[in-house]
């Protein structure tokens, strides 16, 4: 037996494919077609938001976003996270400037952001860590950028879009996403291919209506993990802050020793059971990005590691798997 760090919920196979049929009928495959449009309709009547635009990754969302500022200078961001966030600000020309993390929710710490101000400045790119919201209350947001990988809670096979609070962002996001295209023949700005596929927007059509469940069965697998977890002194389960709603995607078993969490996660991975660090390296450690120190990043970095966690996992697979890390510590 084996137990995958992460497995992508698939939705009914006969629902997806009354939507291949869709697309048949249309013969209409990629550049912005009635799947995709309707796609973006729901994702913002699901959300309750408006300036919704789907694209062809969330890298290629960020990308998009991110030309929209003003270009060169420096954008603050977490070295807590996956290298596409990081990676896109530097691949836009900025400077990525690292803030080390608030040791309890390890995501970007508000006050240590604010030193790294300066007058270069042209954001602060807040990473959601963990399923659980970002402290951005006091920064001005100009909208949010969402991945809708196959590994997220909610997916798109591929995928991720932006939502933009003033419509002229979401004008021009809309037109670097298709070439710059105002018409036919008609190039209004600079652009690239981000478009997304019909085949996308109907993997998402097809798993919206199971958005709800499945952000309930993850808190709920979350909190059986925590139930079967919590109070040991050796490790830490991660904090849900008051009035926060998480979605459960990551299940971080934080405060251990580099050592200790080695050994853990190679007992488990001879058990069959795939832990995996995440988020390592620490990215002010990766040498193209070149950020100052940020221990406790760092430090977090070569300790922390996530359990399985998926639609499919049982309660009798996290029974196993919290009793292999309870013995092995
Ligand atoms: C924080 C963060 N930023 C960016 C990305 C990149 O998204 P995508 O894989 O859709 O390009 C991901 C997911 O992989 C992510 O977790």
């Amino acid at each position: 037996m084996r137990i995958p760090h992460s497995k992508p919920f698939l939705p009914p196979a006969d629902d997806y494919k009354a939507k291949v049929d869709e697309i048949w009928q249309n013969g209409w495959l990629t550049n912005h077609g009635p799947m995709l449009r309707q796609f973006e309709t729901e994702v913002a009547e699901y959300l309750n938001l408006s300036g919704v635009s789907f694209l062809s990754s969330g890298t290629m969302a960020l990308q998009c976003a991110l030309r929209t500022l003003e270009r060169g200078g420096e954008i603050i961001v977490t070295p807590y996270s996956y290298v596409a966030t990081a990676g896109a600000v530097f691949w836009e020309g900025f400077t990525p400037v690292f803030a080390d993390i608030d040791p309890v929710s390890l995501a970007l710490d508000p006050e240590k952001a604010a030193e790294k101000i300066t007058s270069k400045t042209r954001a602060i790119l807040a990473t959601h860590v963990y399923g659980i919201p970002a402290d951005v209350e006091g920064l001005e947001s100009l909208g949010a950028v969402v991945s809708t990988h196959a590994t997220k809670v909610f997916h798109t096979a591929n995928g991720g879009f932006t939502v933009c609070k003033k419509e002229e962002d979401r004008r021009q996001i809309d037109l670097y996403r298709n070439f710059g295209h105002d018409g036919p023949n008609r190039f209004a700005s600079p652009g690239i291919n981000g478009k997304n596929s019909e085949f996308h927007a109907a993997l998402g059509l097809t798993l919206l209506p199971f958005a709800n469940e499945l952000i309930n069965r993850r808190r709920e697998q979350w909190e059986h993990y925590r139930d079967l977890l919590f109070g040991h002194s050796e490790f830490r389960i991660l904090e849900i802050p008051a009035k926060t709603e998480h979605n459960g995607a990551y299940f971080p078993v934080l405060g251990l020793s580099a050592q200790r969490a080695n050994r853990v996660i190679g007992v488990l991975e001879e058990a069959g059971v795939e832990a995996r660090r995440y988020f390592n390296p620490s990215l002010n450690k990766v040498p193209y990005l070149k950020g100052g120190a940020c221990p406790v990043s760092e430090a977090a970095a070569e300790s922390v590691f996530c359990l399985p966690l998926y639609h499919g996992l049982t309660g009798a697979d996290r029974e196993f798997i919290a009793d292999i890390v309870l013995k092995n510590l």
